[in-house]
């Protein structure tokens, strides 16, 4: 008898030991922290990484501090690598996923956490009710509102090839942010996609993006510029959105945050997705989705065109070049130090989500670089599409923006992308795809000879454009009018339109245009109007004297 009550309390003590420890462990070993103070990026990959556990109070203040400080000084040093990983077991449970990087005192270097700020990583399930609850109210008032007036109607959106221009998102009654274009690429073998354009898509659109995410798991490749931005938005939107019909599971979202900038397009940098991609054990299902401008959008695709012999991909483009040129059509690839854009692939994206929202946090200058892009599919095969934008060039101004006009001009820009990519996908001898590089022969040579980083690649479009035209009229092909014209829609949008004093001599474009992509067989190929406006030819059959004074004019 004694000696069952005695194993009974020995069973009771063994039992709130147990239930002790159990606690202790739930409160701190939370989350698995690795540490590294390396002086620079290369060192940053080799030095060895310790590991430190927190509870989620200590880690949310770290986040807190990461994210309202350039520099995170933990341990008395400067930690240029935070890798912040989640325990398998939490994640799944909290969902918790995600990164950030940042600068610190020291230059560029990174920090990374995955699970970069904000309550809404923490508390999908509880954000989930909220946004719930929302949506039944709305439905509740629709209803009401619906009793009183017949006329609330849904938005209209459309799918067809050349597309449709919707109508604003603002008419009444709308129950969900419908896109206001949808333009369609169509390829071969089953390789057609959408591009969707449109407001508030980042946020309220998760679900549309989540029917293009075939597997469980996202990378989500970012900037440390854009990350702070919009890579809450995206996650919480697709996180909150409800599972793809292909999967009941629940989606894992991974980031990484690349260093933001032109001379960070290499191998080097691609390598930290794949480095995420494996230490996060993405399988062949997962999607990779490029979030931020033409930089990480050509990376991204890159990346996910090797990552397991091939993952599929979507654009989330936030700056107009991304938006009207770079996200679509496949090209992807990174810089060599021998050349730009000389490593890549041909890969074709899962869809394009351009939400025009994202423009209003893109400097000015960066915004008219864009432009330079939108221009060029007027002048190279869309008459009618240049005309407009000279009528509209003052609703197109980044301080001024008219939504309206802006889709517009996004829509026709890749409706003309999406044409000439369906025609010559693959840039072959039909030389139909090469016909979009008006003015980058002489652009390239500009970025290179005036050095990287002096002008967006947009800025030495322009310029190159207005050489190009100048060329053409020189040839004898265009009239003065349409050079002219040309030159003053590149104005309107304050592009440059002339060489850079002392930067560039005649033999330095020569030499630069000669190593060009775009010189074939011993011949310097240009883009150059021809004939009346929309039209132009991809030639290296011309007087090459009139060459040498088009450089002679704008060579000072
Ligand atoms: N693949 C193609 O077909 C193709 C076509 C054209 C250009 N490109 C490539 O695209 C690159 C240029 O693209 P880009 O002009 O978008 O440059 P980018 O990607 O460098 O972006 C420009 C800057 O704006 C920042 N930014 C981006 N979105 C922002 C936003 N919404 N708010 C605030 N800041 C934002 C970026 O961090 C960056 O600092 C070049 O590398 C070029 O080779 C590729
Ligand atoms: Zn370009």
């Amino acid at each position: 008898m004694r000696g069952r009550r005695r194993d009974e309390t020995r069973r009771e003590k063994r039992e709130e030991k147990r239930k002790k420890r159990k606690k202790r462990r739930k409160k701190t070993i939370i989350f698995r922290v690795l540490f590294s103070y390396p002086k620079t990026k290369r060192h940053a990959k080799r030095n060895t990484l310790t590991q430190r556990a927190f509870t989620l109070q200590t880690l949310r203040v770290i986040i807190k501090k990461m994210s309202s400080s350039s520099a995170l000084k933990i341990g008395g040093g400067d930690a240029a690598v935070v890798v912040v990983a989640a325990s398998a077991r939490r994640r799944r449970r909290k969902g918790v996923s995600g990164g950030t990087t940042t600068s610190s005192s020291r230059g560029k270097m990174f920090l990374e956490a995955s699970s970069y700020s904000t309550s809404v990583a923490f508390y999908p399930h509880r954000r989930r009710r909220q946004q719930q609850q929302q949506q039944q109210q709305q439905q509740q008032q629709q209803q009401q509102h619906g009793a009183r007036s017949s006329s609330s109607s849904r938005l209209p959106t459309t799918t067809t090839t050349t597309t449709t221009f919707a109508v604003s998102s603002s008419s009444s009654g709308k129950t969900t942010t419908e896109p206001d274009a949808i333009v369609s690429v169509k390829l071969d073998q089953n390789r057609d996609y959408p591009i969707y354009i449109g407001s508030e898509l980042m946020s309220e659109r998760g679900d549309l993006l989540r029917k293009h995410i075939k597997g469980d798991t996202v990378l989500i490749v970012t900037n440390e510029t854009i990350a702070p931005l919009y890579l809450d938005k995206v996650k919480e939107s697709l996180s909150s959105s409800s599972s793809s019909p292909s999967t009941t599971k629940e989606l894992r979202i991974e980031s990484v945050i690349l260093p933001d900038g032109e001379e960070y397009k290499n191998l080097d940098v691609l390598d930290l997705i794949f480095e995420k991609a494996l230490e996060s054990r993405l399988d062949r299902k997962t999607t990779f989705i490029a979030l931020g401008g033409g930089v990480i959008g050509d990376m991204t695709g890159f990346a996910a065109s090797a990552y397991q012999r091939g993952v599929n991909f979507i654009q989330i483009p936030t700056t107009v070049m991304a938006m009207v040129d770079s996200s679509v059509g496949g090209k992807t690839g990174v810089n060599h130090k021998k050349g730009k854009n000389m490593i890549g692939a041909f890969y074709q994206p899962q869809c394009v989500f351009v939400d025009i929202d994202s423009l209003n946090s893109l400097p000015e200058r960066e915004y008219n670089s864009g432009i330079a892009e939108v221009i060029k599919y007027g002048l190279i095969r869309d008459a009618k599409f240049f005309d407009w934008i000279e009528q509209n060039a003052d609703r197109l101004q980044k301080k001024a923006i008219d939504r309206k006009s802006l889709v517009y001009a996004i829509q026709r820009s890749c409706e003309n992308k999406a044409e000439v990519v369906e025609l010559d996908e693959k840039e072959s001898g039909l030389n139909v795809r090469a016909t979009l590089n008006l003015g980058h022969t002489f652009g390239h040579a500009i970025e290179t000879g005036v050095g990287y980083g002096e002008y967006l690649h947009g800025e030495a479009v322009s310029i190159g454009t207005a050489m190009a035209a100048d060329l053409s009229y020189r040839l004898g092909w265009i009239d003065k009018k349409l050079q002219a014209r040309t030159v003053d829609l590149l104005k309107r949008f304050d592009l440059p339109i002339e060489v850079p004093e002392g930067s560039m001599t005649k033999q330095k474009f020569m030499d630069l245009m000669a190593v060009d992509k775009k010189a074939s067989q011993g011949k310097m190929n240009f883009i150059l109007l021809k004939g009346d406006l929309g039209g132009c030819v991809f030639t290296g059959d011309f007087d090459q004297t009139k060459l040498q004074e088009t450089l002679e004019s704008f060579v000072r």
